[in-house]
C-alpha cells in the first residue's frame, strides 16, 4: 500500500430496520497514514466495534466511501467482488477474544495464514517463530491453545494478524487481557510493524496505560468522530511513569 493509507469519508451504519433501527455510525471521517498507528477512543455503544467490522469487510456499512491504498473498496455498497481475499490479504484483525484453532499447536496457529498464502511450511514455521518470540511467547511455541493463559492467546493472536504483513492491523481492545507491560509490549510491537512494513494500524483501546503512545487519536461518540492531537510519548517514558 502505498500513498493514501486508510480513508473513511461520511461513513454510516444503519443496523436493523423502522422503529428499531440503531444508527451506530453517522458519518465518520478518518484517516490513517502507511506506517501510522492510531487509537479509536469512546464509550461503550459509541461504535468503535462497528467502524472496524466495516472497513474489515465483516458487516456492510450503509453508506459512505472506503479506500484502501489506492483502491477505492467501497461506494455506496462494494466495489470489490472477493471480499474474503480482501480479509485474507489485507487485513489483520486483532480481537478482545484470541479465537484460536483448538486443535493446532501455537506455532502452527500463527503459521497457516502464510502456508495457506503459498509460503513454504519451513519458511512459514520461521516468521511465526519470530513474532512468537518478539511478543515473548516462544517458550509455548508447541504448546496447544487450551494450555496457554488469556494473555498468552492473545499475543498468539497479535502474532497471527501480523504474519503476513496485511498493510492494514484492525485491533479491537488487543490489550485487554494483558498486564500493562505486556499491553505496553505489545502495543510496541503494533508501533514497529507499522514503522517496518508501512502498516496502517487502528487500535480500539479503553487503556489508558496506552493511550499516551498515540500520536494522533479519534474520538468517537454517538457515531461521530472526531480527531485530536495526542501525546506520542516513547515507550520508556511510559515505562518509568
Ligand atoms: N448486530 C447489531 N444489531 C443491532 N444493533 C447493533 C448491532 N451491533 C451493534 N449494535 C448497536 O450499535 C451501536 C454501536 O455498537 P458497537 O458495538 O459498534 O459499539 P462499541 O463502541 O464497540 O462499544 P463497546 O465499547 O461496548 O465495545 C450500539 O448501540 C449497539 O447496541
Ligand atoms: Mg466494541
Amino acid at each position: 500500500m502505498t500513498g493514501t493509507g486508510i480513508r473513511i469519508e461520511r461513513l454510516t451504519k444503519r443496523y436493523g430496520v423502522g422503529d428499531t433501527a440503531v444508527d451506530a455510525l453517522k458519518g465518520v471521517d478518518m484517516y490513517v497514514a502507511p506506517g501510522e498507528v492510531v487509537g479509536l477512543i469512546g464509550p461503550s455503544g459509541s461504535g468503535k466495534s462497528t467502524l472496524l467490522k466495516s472497513l474489515g469487510a465483516v458487516i456492510e456499512p450503509t453508506s459512505g466511501r472506503m479506500t484502501l491504498g489506492d483502491e477505492v473498496i467501497y461506494d455506496d455498497g462494494w466495489r470489490i467482488d472477493d471480499l474474503r481475499a480482501l480479509r485474507r490479504d489485507r487485513i489483520g484483525f486483532v480481537f478482545q477474544a484470541p479465537y484460536l484453532i483448538p486443535f493446532l499447536d501455537v506455532t502452527d496457529n500463527v503459521a497457516l495464514l502464510p502456508m495457506l498464502a503459498g509460503v513454504p511450511n519451513g519458511d512459514a514455521r520461521k516468521r511465526a517463530m519470530e513474532l512468537l518470540g518478539a511478543l515473548d511467547v516462544a517458550h509455548r511455541a508447541r504448546g496447544m491453545p487450551s494450555q496457554l493463559s488469556g494473555g498468552e492467546q492473545q499475543r498468539v493472536s497479535i502474532a497471527r494478524a501480523l504474519v503476513n504483513r496485511p498493510p492494514v492491523i484492525l485491533a479491537d481492545e488487543p490489550t485487554a487481557p494483558l498486564d500493562s507491560e505486556r499491553a505496553l509490549a505489545v502495543i510496541r510491537i503494533l508501533h514497529e510493524m507499522a514503522h517496518r512494513y508501512e502498516t496502517a494500524i487502528i487500535v480500539v483501546t479503553h487503556d489508558e496505560k496506552i493511550i499516551p503512545t498515540f500520536k494522533r487519536i479519534y474520538h468517537i461518540r454517538d457515531g461521530r468522530t472526531h480527531e485530536e492531537v495526542g501525546q506520542g510519548v516513547d515507550f520508556a517514558e511510559v515505562l518509568r511513569a
